[in-house]
C-alpha cells in the first residue's frame, strides 16, 4: 500500500519540490498552505500546479493554527513540516507576530494534533540560523545555539518543541537545519534569487555589507532527500544539520552568477543589516553516519538550475 505524507508549507519553495518528489517515487500526498502574502501567491500557485494535477495529491488551503488538522492525518505516517514564516531580515518590530503565529503556534498546534496518533513520525525544517554569529565553523549540532536574529529564536523554539514531545509523548520528530537552500522556486525575498533577477534584467541589487559574508549553499534537491532519509532512518528526537558543503561569499557568489548568467548583476554596496551573520558552514557528519547523507549538487551546477527556472518565470512575467 502506499505511503501516505502531510507536507505542510505544500505551496512554498522546498514544500513543492518535496511533494513532487514524494508523488514521483509514490507516496500519496495531503499538502496544506495558508497561502501567506510574504511574496507574490502566483508563485505559490504555479508551485501547485503540477502537484495538483496528480491524482494522489489533496489540497487544503488552511492555516495550521486554526484548521482541523485531526481528519487531515488520518493514515498519514510521516508529516514533512515545512510552514514557516521565513526571513531574518523582517522578523524585527511589528512582523514578529508573524513569525510567532507561523513559526511557534502553528508547529504547537500540529505537535498537539500528532501526538496521541500511532506510528507518525514529524520531520521538522529547521534552521542553520539557529547558531547565530559564531566564530568557528563547522557549526555542529551539540554547539550552543545562539540565534542572532528573532526569526532564528522562533525556529529554535519549534525545533525544542520537537523535541519536548519526542521526549514527554514518545511522538518520534526529527529536525533537519537546513544551510541557505537554492535551486528552482527558491523564494524571491532570497539574495540568490535577486542577484539572478538582477543579472537578467539589470535590475538593482542592494548588496549589505561589504561581501566577506559566507554561506554554505545546498540545492534543493539535497534537502528533499535528507527529509526522505530523516523520515526512514533519523533517529527520534534527533537534530541534523543539513548543509551543501558549498561555502562562498557574497563577492564570489556574485561574480559567478553574473559569469553564469552572462551578464553581471547591478551591484548597490549598502551597509549591513541586523540578523545577519558573517558565517555559516555545517558540519554534516551526523547526517552521513545516520541518514546517508551526502549532498549530490555542487554549486555552479546547482546555480544553472535556479537561473533557467528564473529565465523561464521571467518570461511569463511571474517574477
Ligand atoms: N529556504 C531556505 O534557505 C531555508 C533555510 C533554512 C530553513 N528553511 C525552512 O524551510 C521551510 C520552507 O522554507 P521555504 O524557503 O520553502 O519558504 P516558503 O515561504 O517558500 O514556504 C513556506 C510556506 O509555508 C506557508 N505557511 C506559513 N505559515 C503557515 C501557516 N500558519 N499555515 C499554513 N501554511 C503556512 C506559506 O504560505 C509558504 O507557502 C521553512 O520552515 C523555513 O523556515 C528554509
Amino acid at each position: 500500500m502506499a505511503q501516505r505524507a502531510m507536507v505542510t508549507g505544500v505551496a512554498g519553495f522546498i514544500g513543492s519540490t518535496l511533494a513532487q518528489r514524494l508523488l514521483d517515487g509514490g507516496w500519496e500526498v495531503v499538502g496544506i498552505d495558508s497561502l501567506t502574502d510574504y511574496y507574490d501567491v502566483r508563485l505559490k500557485r504555479e508551485n501547485l500546479a503540477p502537484l495538483l494535477d496528480h491524482s494522489s495529491f489533496s489540497w487544503v488551503e488552511d492555516d495550521l493554527v486554526t484548521a482541523d488538522l485531526a481528519p487531515l492525518l488520518e493514515g498519514v505516517s510521516v508529516v514533512f513540516h515545512q510552514a514557516a514564516q521565513a526571513g531574518v531580515r523582517a522578523s524585527w518590530g511589528v512582523e514578529f507576530d508573524h513569525y510567532i503565529h507561523c513559526n511557534i503556534a502553528a508547529t504547537q498546534r500540529l505537535l498537539e494534533t500528532c501526538k496521541g496518533i500511532g506510528g507518525l513520525r514529524v520531520v521538522y525544517a529547521s534552521s542553520s540560523s539557529v547558531y547565530g554569529d559564531v566564530d568557528r565553523v563547522p557549526m555542529r549540532e551539540e554547539d550552543r545555539p545562539q540565534p542572532h536574529s528573532p526569526y532564528g529564536v522562533t525556529k529554535l523554539a519549534a525545533e525544542h518543541m520537537c523535541r519536548l514531545y519526542t521526549r514527554n509523548f514518545g511522538l518520534e520528530t526529527v529536525s533537519l537545519r537546513y544551510f541557505t537552500v537554492f535551486g528552482p522556486r527558491q523564494r524571491p525575498d532570497m539574495a540568490m534569487h535577486r542577484i539572478i533577477r538582477s543579472c537578467l534584467t539589470g535590475c538593482e541589487f542592494p548588496l549589505f555589507g561589504d561581501g566577506t559574508a559566507r554561506r554554505d549553499f545546498t540545492h534543493v534537491s539535497d534537502i528533499v532527500a535528507a527529509n526522505i532519509a530523516a523520515a526512514e532512518r533519523g533517529t527520534p528526537g534527533a537534530v541534523y544539520n543539513v548543509g551543501g558543503g558549498n561555502q562562498v561569499d557574497m563577492n564570489t557568489l556574485l561574480e559567478t552568477l553574473g559569469r553564469l548568467a552572462n551578464s553581471p548583476p547591478n551591484v548597490v554596496r549598502q551597509g549591513p543589516q541586523r540578523g545577519d551573520v558573517r558565517q555559516t558552514l555545517a558540519d554534516t557528519a551526523s547526517a552521513r553516519a545516520d541518514l546517508g547523507y551526502s549532498p549530490g549538487v555542487g554549486l555552479e551546477e546547482g546555480l544553472l538550475t535556479e537561473i533557467r527556472w528564473m529565465e523561464r518565470m521571467l518570461q511569463r512575467a511571474l517574477i
